[in-house]
């Protein structure tokens, strides 16, 4: 029987795990190594695999519960609440043609930009698993970047000084989606805002990792709005340095398992003016409240915890 490998593929983040068939269940010992090589290098790659919705959901379900497709989302596949489809075409066919532009444009979207998954929930989602079922035949690379390199990478004096500051973080960036669409009710009458500390301490490794990011930070509390706007710049200039980061070529069966507590990620931006096709499915794992530095748990000041459990309200 051939050994599961463990292969580091950057400096500060990513390895690639062989000799492993995720359709099947893990033996204890790769469930270990995997948790591991999780925790140690924050995104694991695992190549050409065979997984269907329900292979994926099986896999993902041996590291813990799992949430709903996403928050706003009431249109997972049939049979598979847990799966949230990553598409532009999905979202155009629900929302209408002019939707992905418009949506391109924002701060924050499922089609570009740098994020952790869903950090306006008061527990975002502790690991997201990412499958590519169709991928265009150049482009469309995901990258991950390690917020414990960057918290580590810090001045002694300024991690003390980020230790104690807490910032919100609100589905829609900084402000309300603005119009009068389906998806600007959806988002601006389900809103998901939570207050976390800038520094979280890893429940796992007690690691502490810089988190916040641009997709749903809107500022830091407590300080002057110009001085969160270049707090934030510097943080996000830290935490996207590329010494931090690991970039990753999709390719149909290929899964992406992210340790959403310790790592943010960059959808891909190089695609908008290209005709292709790219359709990729996640699962989160239901996630803890983040706690800081000061023992501080996160605080909910709109919404619901983001669990398996679902309900968007639809004011028309
Ligand atoms: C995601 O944000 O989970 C998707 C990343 C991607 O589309 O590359």
């Amino acid at each position: 029987m051939t050994r599961i490998t463990v292969r580091p593929v950057a400096g500060h983040i990513g390895a690639d795990i062989g000799n492993v068939d995720l359709a099947q269940p893990l033996t204890d010992s790769d469930l270990r190594t995997v948790k591991e090589a999780l925790h140690r290098h924050k995104v694991v790659f695992f190549r050409g695999q065979a997984l269907d919705h329900a292979a994926q959901i099986a896999f993902a379900r041996q590291f813990g519960e799992l949430t709903y497709a996403h928050p706003h989302d009431d249109a997972p596949p049939e049979d598979h609440p847990e799966i949230f489809t990553i598409d532009p075409a999905r979202f155009e066919q629900r929302y209408g043609a002019d939707f992905v532009a418009e949506y391109r444009k924002r701060q924050y979207s499922y089609f570009d930009g740098w994020h952790t998954d869903v950090t306006a929930a008061v527990n975002p989602p502790a690991g997201s698993i990412l499958r590519a079922e169709r991928v265009p035949e150049f482009g469309g690379d995901t990258t991950w970047t390690n917020l414990v390199a960057a918290y580590q990478g810090l001045s002694a004096p300024l991690r003390a000084f980020v230790d104690t500051l807490r910032a919100e973080h609100r589905y829609g960036g900084s402000r309300r989606v603005e119009g009068d669409s389906e998806y600007a009710r959806r988002i601006n009458d389900n809103l998901l805002v939570a207050v976390h500390p800038v520094v979280r301490v890893h429940p796992e490794t007690g690691e502490r990792a810089l988190f916040v990011n641009p997709g749903f930070t809107s500022h830091i509390v407590d300080v002057h709005p110009s001085e969160s706007k270049r707090l934030l710049e510097l943080l996000y200039a830290e935490i996207t340095r590329p010494e931090y980061t690991v970039r990753f070529r999709w390719e149909p069966g290929h899964v992406a398992f992210w340790d959403n507590r310790a790592t943010a990620h960059l959808a891909p931006r190089d695609l908008a003016h290209l005709d292709v096709e790219r359709r990729l499915h996640r699962v989160t794992l239901i996630g803890d409240i983040p706690v800081g530095p000061d023992g501080r748990p996160s605080e909910l000041l709109s919404g619901r915890p983001f669990t398996a459990d679902h309900r968007v309200v639809t004011n028309a």
